[in-house]
C-alpha cells in the first residue's frame, strides 16, 4: 500500500518484548529502567491479526525485534507463524546474539531468513563496557552459529572515541564470515538522546575509508549503502539516518510489544492496535489510515533534545 508522498510501505518490523539481556549505554539506562506492564504485552495472537490486516495491505518483510526478541518464550513458533503468510518473502531478527546457539537451528527450520546481530566492538573489554556486562565471546559465537544457517550482517553503533578506530578489524571481520558489516550513526532516541552530543559522529571519514577499499561501486540495500569487498557478500555499509537522511526512501512501520504502531521511529505519534483486535474489518481500516498518516520525513536535525528524550527508549520501538 501506498503512503501519501507515493512510498511503498511493505516493510514492518515488529518488537516482540522490550526486555534484554545486555544493557547497551546508547539504548537504554542501567538502573531503573522501566520495562513494559506485562498486562500490556501484545499476544502473539493479536500480533497475528495486525500481520493479518499488513500482509493485505501489501506486508512483503517482517523484522523481528526487541529488546532481545529471543529472550521471549514462544519466538521459534513466532517465526512459523509469520512463515505461514505466503505473501511475506523476506523474515528477519535482530538481535544481540547471546542466546543464539542454541537457537539457530530451530529457527532455521520454523523459516527464518536472516539475521543481523549488533556487535559494536571487537574488543573484549569495551564489549563488556558499552554493553554493561556483555561478553565477546558470546557475540562471536552467535555470529559463527548464525553464519551456519543464514545470512548474516553485523550492526555496529558508531560512537565518538570509541570503536571509530576499529574499522580494519570490521574489515577483516566482514571478509571472514563473507557477511556486510554497517556503521550505525548514533540517533537520538529516549534514553540514546541523553549523551548523544558526546557519542555521536557521523560516519563520513569511515566511508571514506570504505570508498578507498571497495571493489566496486556503492548500492543501496535497504536504509544502507554498501561498499563491497573483495569475496561475494563481503560489504561495509552505512546507515546515516543524521548525516544523510533516507526519509524519501522509507518503506516501513513499526509494531511496539504493547501494541502500537509507529509510523516514524522519531515520531511520538503512536497508533494503538488493541480496539480493533476483534474484528478483521474494523482492524483493515485502522491499518489504512494509519499508513495514510505516516510521517513525510524526520526532523531529528533541528535540535530539541527534551523532544527526544521524551521519545521511548530503543528497546522499547526495536531500532
Ligand atoms: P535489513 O533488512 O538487513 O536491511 O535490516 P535493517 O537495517 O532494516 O534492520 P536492523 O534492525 O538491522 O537495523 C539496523 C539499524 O538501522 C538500526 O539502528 C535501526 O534503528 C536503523 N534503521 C532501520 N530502519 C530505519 C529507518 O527507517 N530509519 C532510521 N532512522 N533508522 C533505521
Ligand atoms: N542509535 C543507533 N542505533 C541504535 N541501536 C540501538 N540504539 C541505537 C541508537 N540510539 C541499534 C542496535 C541494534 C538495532 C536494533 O538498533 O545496536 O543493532
Ligand atoms: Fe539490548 Fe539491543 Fe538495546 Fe543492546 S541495543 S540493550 S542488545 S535492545
Amino acid at each position: 500500500m501506498k503512503d501519501c508522498y507515493g512510498r511503498n510501505i511493505d516493510y514492518l518490523r515488529i518488537s516482540i518484548t522490550d526486555k534484554c539481556n545486555l544493557r547497551c549505554r546508547y539504548c537504554m539506562p542501567e538502573n531503573g529502567i522501566s520495562l513494559l506492564n506485562h498486562a500490556h504485552i501484545l499476544r502473539y495472537e493479536e500480533i497475528y491479526l495486525f500481520l493479518k490486516a499488513a500482509v493485505k495491505n501489501g506486508i512483503k518483510k517482517v523484522r523481528i525485534t526487541g529488546g532481545e526478541p529471543l529472550t521471549r518464550r514462544g519466538i521459534v513458533d513466532f517465526v512459523s507463524m509469520v512463515r505461514s503468510f505466503d505473501k511475506i518473502e523476506d523474515i528477519a531478527i535482530t538481535t544481540n546474539g547471546i542466546l543464539l546457539p542454541d537457537m539457530a537451528k530451530k529457527l532455521k527450520n520454523a523459516g527464518l531468513d536472516r539475521i543481523n546481530i549488533s556487535l559494536d566492538t571487537l574488543d573484549s573489554e569495551k564489549y563488556f563496557y558499552i554493553t554493561r556486562g556483555g561478553s565477546l565471546k558470546d557475540a562471536l559465537l552467535a555470529i559463527d552459529k548464525a553464519s551456519e544457517y543464514f545470512p548474516v550482517k553485523i550492526n555496529s553503533v558508531l560512537i565518538k572515541n570509541f570503536n571509530e578506530n576499529e574499522f580494519d578489524d570490521f574489515v577483516l571481520l566482514a571478509m571472514k564470515y563473507n557477511m556486510q558489516v554497517r556503521f550505525i550513526e548514533k540517533m537520538p532516541v529516549g534514553y540514546g538522546a541523553v549523551h548523544f552530543d558526546e557519542e555521536y559522529v557521523s560516519c563520513e571519514e569511515l566511508l571514506k575509508k570504505a570508498e578507498k577499499i571497495s571493489s566496486g561501486e556503492p548500492f543501496n540495500d535497504g536504509v544502507a549503502t554498501v561498499y563491497p569487498l573483495r569475496k561475494d557478500r563481503a560489504a561495509i555499509g552505512f546507515i546515516t539516518p543524521l548525516s544523510h537522511k533516507f526519509c524519501t526512501g522509507c518503506n516501513k512501520i513499526r509494531l511496539t510489544s504493547d501494541g502500537k504502531v509507529k509510523t516514524c521511529l522519531f515520531s511520538q505519534n503512536e497508533y494503538d492496535i488493541k480496539p480493533y483486535i476483534n474484528s478483521e474489518e474494523e482492524m483493515d481500516k485502522f491499518y489504512r489510515e494509519i499508513i495514510a498518516k505516516k510521517e513525510e520525513q524526520h526532523f531529528i536535525n533541528n535540535k530539541n533534545q527534551n523532544q527526544w528524550i521524551q521519545n521511548r527508549d530503543m528497546n522499547k520501538i526495536g531500532g
